[in-house]
């Protein structure tokens, strides 16, 4: 029997990973986050002190690194080679880093297997940027999340300060790099973050979490 699968796209900061899980705690189906998978192998390159512009370098580490996700008591863990590094990938220069790490084709290829996998195997909601796109364009569930910047960058800046992060950053400033971050993310060769014809709009700009959710609830296609 083929799975139920949902695809949540946007940029960072939409609220897409807060409609993704809301929506899966509510159905009792799994939720993945992708991006967590690409900070992940940001995180070894770092750590090894490789240069992520460095695509050859980057790419030798990849028969020998192991990026894994499940899911425990409703919440993610990602594991780089074994070790969890859940909370170790969501500073800034992560960020970056993930960004950077996703525009070459053989890390992709890599993770989109495992996602897709996760996809044939189980009901899921997944967020990202290539779900409805490139991961699993197949789904008849596909919705493309997003805000305005300044919007975006005010959520990303209170989501740091309230971890104790970031604190000096003032809002202009994490405004510029998420729309460095867009642009790097949608103008990639290789499955870019784009709004497919068949996805559904939704912009939270002035939505609460509650309505977004229902939204996109009443429009899931079971
Ligand atoms: O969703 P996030 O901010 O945690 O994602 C971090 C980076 O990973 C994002 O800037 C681009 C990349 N990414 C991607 O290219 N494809 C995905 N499906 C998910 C994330």
């Amino acid at each position: 029997m083929a799975h139920l699968n949902i695809a949540i796209d946007g940029p960072a900061g939409s609220g897409k990973s807060t409609i993704a899980k809301h929506i899966a705690n509510t159905m009792g189906i799994l939720y993945l986050d992708t991006g967590a998978m690409y900070r992940a192998m940001a995180l070894k390159m770092i750590r090894k002190g490789i240069s992520i512009q460095d695509a050859e370098a980057v790419k030798k580490e990849l028969p020998t690194t192991e990026v894994f996700a499940e899911n425990k008591n409703g919440t993610q863990v990602t594991y780089l080679d074994g070790e969890d590094v859940s909370s170790l990938i969501r500073t800034n220069e992560v960020s970056k880093g993930a960004s950077d790490i996703a525009v070459i084709p053989e890390v992709r290829i890599k993770l989109v297997a495992l996602q897709r996998k996760i996809a044939e195997m189980s009901d899921v909601v997944m967020d990202g940027r290539d779900i409805g796109s490139y991961v699993i364009p197949n789904t008849v569930n596909k919705f493309y999340v997003t805000a305005t910047p300044q919007e975006r960058a005010r959520r990303r800046l209170l989501e740091l300060h309230q971890k104790g992060m970031n604190l000096d950053k003032t809002l202009e400033e994490m405004r510029d790099e998420i729309v460095a971050r867009d642009k790097v993310d949608s103008s990639r060769e290789f499955a870019p973050l784009v709004r497919t014809e068949d996805a559904i709009y939704v912009d939270t700009t002035d939505m609460s979490i509650e309505d977004a959710v229902n939204y996109v609830m009443e429009r899931i296609q079971k």
